[in-house]
């Protein structure tokens, strides 16, 4: 299904398991990709990887947590391909989870929350400039998580920051709804990536992870890249302001 065909999308943290995926995915349907990381080799290595399935990718380096790296990110983009219709930003990292926040340095908070955070405004910010000056309109998804809704222990920095994602979301989509952008969240349960490697060894925690969704695994990247695809297509056209959950129902039952 090639409906998004001549589309341009940036994908943040496009080197990692749910960026990646997603540029696939948008690929498959017809979009032009810049996979974005601070992992500059990696997002090349996934740009070149749809190149030789005959997609059209650019891998291209970013730190979201700096405007201006954000802002050439764009740039680049648009000068690559012409014209950007959807921002996936979607660069993230959990908290390390070793300490209660009483006891970390505050600094382990703000790490978080410029990643999670910070990040996301820039895209928004750096992608709806562009969106406004061409009038095309355009999409932005934002990957949030369930985590922005519930509490898990020694987790604060993240929370925050997904929270914020999420009534960032809410505040940008009522804000660029006059230029024809939509804003959008994900918000997805856990998800079988680099992210959650720290608990893959210890066999309780693996499992109590599992046990989190209804039909007791966890998600694989795939299957938030295709709710990502949706909501970036026409088929969405309606839906906006919204974190949409993909999490097997975790945030619907008492465990
Ligand atoms: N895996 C999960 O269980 C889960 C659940 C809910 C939400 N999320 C969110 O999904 C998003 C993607 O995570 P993932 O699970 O694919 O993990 P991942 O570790 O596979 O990918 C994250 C990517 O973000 C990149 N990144 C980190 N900091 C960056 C920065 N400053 N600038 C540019 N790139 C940066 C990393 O290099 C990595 O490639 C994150 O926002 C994460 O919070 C993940």
């Amino acid at each position: 299904m090639r409906d998004m065909e001549g589309r341009v999308a940036i994908v943040t943290g496009g080197a990692g398991g749910i960026g990646s995926a997603t540029a696939r995915r948008l690929v498959e349907r017809g979009v032009r990709v810049v996979v974005a990381d601070r992992d500059e080799a990696g997002a090349r290595r996934v740009a070149d990887e749809i190149q030789a399935a005959c997609g059209e990718a650019e891998g291209m380096f970013v730190d979201v947590t700096d405007e201006a790296s954000v802002n050439a990110l764009v740039d680049a983009a648009v000068a690559r391909f012409s014209r950007l219709d959807i921002m996936f930003n979607n660069a993230g990292v959990f908290g390390d989870g070793a300490r209660n926040f009483l006891d970390d340095p505050p600094e382990e908070y703000f790490r978080v929350v410029s990643i999670n955070q910070h990040g996301v405004f820039y895209g928004m910010r750096a992608a709806a400039r562009h969106m406004r000056q061409a009038g095309t309109g355009g999409v932005i998804i934002n990957t949030a998580s369930i985590y922005a809704f519930i509490a898990d222990r020694n987790q604060l920095p993240y929370h925050a920051s997904k929270a914020a994602v999420v009534a960032m979301t809410k505040a940008a989509a009522l804000d660029l709804a006059r230029y024809n952008i939509r804003v959008v969240a994900v918000a997805p349960g856990m998800v079988n990536t680099g992210l959650v490697d720290n608990w893959r060894q210890d066999e309780r925690v693996w499992n109590t992870i599992q046990r989190a969704h209804m039909r007791r695994r966890m998600a694989e990247p795939d299957e938030i890249a295709r709710v990502v695809a949706f909501l970036a297509s026409d088929d969405a056209r309606f839906i906006n302001g919204h974190a949409i959950c993909v999490d097997d129902g975790a945030l619907s039952f008492k465990r």
